[in-house]
């Protein structure tokens, strides 16, 4: 007989944002190991919709949405894909993310709102999104979202990504503090992967090298190692966890 699943997500349906590749795939694939119905929201609709049907011919129940997360109306399309069917709407990832790296003095303004529209908008959205139905229904949800070392740390060269992170930390912050009355809660996970995200640093050996020496465990992770701390934050085991930043990198930000 097959072991049960120490993290059970049965009857639950779980929306991950940025869900087609990277860390919101192997997030998403983890939920759906564990039981959960996922909805994979993602601005790539070819790669979102292969996601999903990969998911389904593995066994898993998934869907797809083609959204951009910044989009109010398509959030909010989103949230209507995770009721029904799928289950009781009890976990919400805010993951999907975009970069647009310059020094400071070269930085447009174009390139600041974007990334703020992305991330901190974006989360904006999906938490509210979530938050209404969790309180209306009147489930005791987990809300994650996707900050950076950035956003604790600050950055060079992406002082725009460093900000809506920051906003981010913020905004995790102030949901526990206001959602925990109703026994939501709303976490943060800063990781380190090797994503398509992190190519460009782990492909340049000066910068491959120079990343390495800041992670005390010496290498990136593989997005499935970060995913179970989604998956921990998002089930029962985490239960009295609120208003976190859980830090899965390796040990390169330390809180002093
Ligand atoms: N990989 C890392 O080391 C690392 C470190 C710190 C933080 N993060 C954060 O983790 C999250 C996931 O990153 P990743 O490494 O898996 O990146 P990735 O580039 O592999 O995946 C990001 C996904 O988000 C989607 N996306 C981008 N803009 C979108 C939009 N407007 N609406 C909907 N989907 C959109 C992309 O299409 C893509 O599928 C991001 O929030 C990122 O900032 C990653």
């Amino acid at each position: 007989m097959a072991e049960p699943h120490p993290i059970d997500l049965t009857g639950r349906a779980a929306v991950v944002t940025g869900g087609a590749q990277g860390i919101g795939r192997a997030v998403a694939d983890s939920f759906a190991a564990a039981g959960a119905g996922v909805v994979l929201v993602d601005v790539d609709e070819a790669r979102v919709t292969a996601a999903a049907e990969e998911m389904v011919r593995a066994g898993h129940t998934a869907v797809a949405v083609a959204a951009d997360v910044g989009d109010e109306a398509a959030v909010e399309r989103a949230a209507e894909a995770a009721t029904g069917d799928l289950g009781e709407l009890a976990v919400w990832v805010n993951n999907a993310g975009v970069t647009r790296p310059a020094m400071l003095h070269k930085m447009t303004a174009d390139d600041f709102d974007l990334v703020m529209r992305v991330h901190a908008r974006g989360t904006f959205l999906g938490l509210r999104a979530a938050a209404r139905r969790m309180r209306e229904a009147g489930t005791r949800g987990s809300i994650i979202n996707v900050t950076s070392s950035a956003g604790l740390n600050g950055t060079i060269g992406q002082i725009n990504y460093a900000a809506a992170k920051g906003a981010i930390i913020a905004m995790t912050k102030s949901g526990a503090r206001e959602l925990g009355r109703y026994g939501i809660r709303v976490n943060a996970v800063s990781p380190a992967a090797a994503t398509e995200m992190t190519e460009t640093i782990r492909s340049d050996e000066r910068f491959a090298q120079q990343y390495l020496e800041r992670i005390p465990l010496g290498r990136w992770a593989e997005a499935d190692e970060v995913a179970n701390a989604f998956l921990f934050l998002a089930g029962s085991s985490s239960d009295y966890v609120t208003g976190q930043v859980l830090c899965i990198d390796g040990g390169s930000y330390m809180a002093s």
